[in-house]
């Protein structure tokens, strides 16, 4: 029998998930469309690697609960709005955007697997507990990584921006 707590478990799952695959959506956007700024592009795309891999621990967790992924729809769809809200692609301060996006980004996953963490832990399910201990010191790597750039990525943009046939937002 599943108790109450199990389904927010099953449910809190399954919004992560939907979190991680918007989080590859948004991540590989911002990278192909990155060309002045290396260290971020090749950092980004190291994330995305992780952000799969994420992904699919996820699905296990999900499917050894005996859920499916398929009622993430919802899920989905708000978290889109929201990222798209925050991603501000084709604006011309574009990478300064995405940096804070990614940042918030971040830090909405590490809340989530702490959260996850939590409920794991008192339903009793060790693996899923397991796996998000193992996912979360990634989320805060990257957080860290990103707030550890900023004031570099945002001076090199204004130093960019003031230098004339340059392209800085991207
Ligand atoms: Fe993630």
């Amino acid at each position: 029998m599943t108790t109450r707590a199990e389904e927010n478990l099953l449910d809190w799952l399954r919004d992560a998930h939907a979190m991680e695959e918007q989080a590859e959506k948004m991540l590989t956007k911002t990278a192909e469309r990155l060309e002045n700024y290396p260290e971020l592009k090749a950092r980004i795309q190291q994330h995305i690697e992780e952000t799969r891999r994420q992904a699919q621990m996820v699905r296990g967790c999900i499917e050894r609960l005996g859920g499916d992924t398929s009622a993430v729809k919802d899920a989905t769809a708000k978290m889109m709005a929201m990222a798209q809200g925050m991603s501000g692609m084709f604006v011309s301060d574009e990478v300064v955007k995405a940096s804070l996006a990614s940042y918030a980004f971040e830090h909405m996953e590490i809340a989530s697997y702490r959260a996850l963490i939590a409920a794991a832990e008192l339903c009793g399910d060790v693996e899923t507990q397991r796996v998000c201990e193992q996912i979360l010191p990634e989320e805060e790597a990257m957080a860290n990584w990103l707030a550890e750039r900023l004031p570099g990525t945002v001076q090199k943009f204004l130093a960019r921006d003031e230098t004339p046939d340059t392209t800085a937002k991207h």
